[in-house]
């Protein structure tokens, strides 16, 4: 069953060098107890994708329907007492989301505020020092800590602990792992996968780094400029890549299995140019373009089974 259908979502920014279409027409589902991973270079926005499901940005149109119900309708108190509860989110940046001048432990004091409020103060240690097992670490290391006294990982561990101490139904994580290095990276990533499997987490995993994405997701989008490029199955998405920008993503990355940057071409300077294109907003930087592909926006087509990618190559008139 699906958790979150988006559906033709749209959300405009207006700028003085004209809209930027940060997600235009973007539609997908996220099952229960997957990951699905969103990846894209920078500015294909993914981070605005994020804000939208999490309600801190209200969309120019489409629906976000999460178990059935569209969440673009719903108020502060809604949100606040109900899908929050459900919906939780782990950013890029764990020093930014702790008070420096604040014990670590404090970063629990909304969870409980704000949905627990009935557990009472012995209860609360205790659940707070299971969270933290739950995600390796121990308890007596971290806890009356100071941020500047802990790891990055340490910090974006305490994060996620906080995030899956309300047990939510969809977690979402925006580059969540980018900050780590490479060993915890993957601890935490296992992590993550271990929550699914435990207690049917979905993780919405966004991230620019193609390898981190296949290493855990279950079901991929690849976006460009506010646009799906390609989606479905993270296997059949890595290993028979249809659009020319998948497959260029694809081959600069050297083994899947190393961590890896983009290198390739730097977005297009020009914001505004880009969002004016009719057709595909890849064309510019496509080998394969013809004149279609500037003039009409390719359809999202199902090539294989759960397998759908937008480009005139595959008849997406
Ligand atoms: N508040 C804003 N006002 C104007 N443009 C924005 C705003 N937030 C993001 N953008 C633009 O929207 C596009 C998508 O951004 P973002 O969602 O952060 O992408 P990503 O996370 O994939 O890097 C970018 O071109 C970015 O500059
Ligand atoms: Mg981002």
């Amino acid at each position: 069953m699906s958790l979150l259908e988006v559906r033709d979502l749209k959300i405009y920014y207006r700028t003085p060098m004209g809209p930027v279409k940060a997600v235009d027409g973007v539609s997908f589902d996220v099952r229960e107890g997957e990951v699905f991973g969103i990846a894209g270079e920078s500015g294909s926005g993914k981070t605005t994708f994020g804000k939208l499901i999490l309600r801190l940005l209200t969309p120019t149109s489409g629906k976000i329907l999460f178990e059935g119900e569209d969440i673009t309708g719903f108020g502060k108190k809604r949100l606040k007492t109900d899908y929050y509860r459900k919906v939780q989110a782990v950013f890029q940046d764990p020093f930014a989301s702790f008070n420096p001048l604040h014990e670590v432990d404090r970063a629990f004091d909304l969870v409980f505020s704000s949905f627990l409020p009935e557990v009472g103060a012995e209860e609360r240690e205790e659940m707070i020092n299971e969270a933290l097992r739950n995600v390796g670490l121990n308890p007596a290391e971290v806890r009356g800590k100071y941020p500047h006294q802990l790891s990055g990982g340490q910090l974006q561990r305490i994060l996620i602990a906080r995030a899956l101490l309300v047990k939510p139904k969809l977690l979402i994580a925006d580059e969540a792992v980018l900050m780590l290095d490479a060993s915890t990276r993957i601890d935490v990533l296992n992590l993550l996968g271990d929550f699914r499997d435990r207690y049917g987490t979905s993780v919405l995993f966004v991230t620019h780094d193609l390898a981190l994405g296949y290493y855990i997701s279950d079901s991929t989008i690849i976006m460009y400029r506010g646009t799906t490029v390609e989606m479905g199955d993270t296997e059949r998405v890595f290993h028979n890549p249809l659009h020319p920008y998948t497959q260029m993503l694809l081959e600069s990355v050297p083994d899947i299995n190393v961590k890896w940057e983009f290198k390739g071409i730097e977005p297009e300077k020009e914001e505004g140019a880009v969002y004016s294109i009719q057709g595909c907003r890849y064309a510019p930087r496509c080998p394969k373009a013809r004149d279609v592909c500037f003039k009409v926006r390719p359809k999202l087509v199902e090539v294989e089974r759960n397998h759908w990618v937008a480009c005139h190559l595959y008849g997406g008139e």
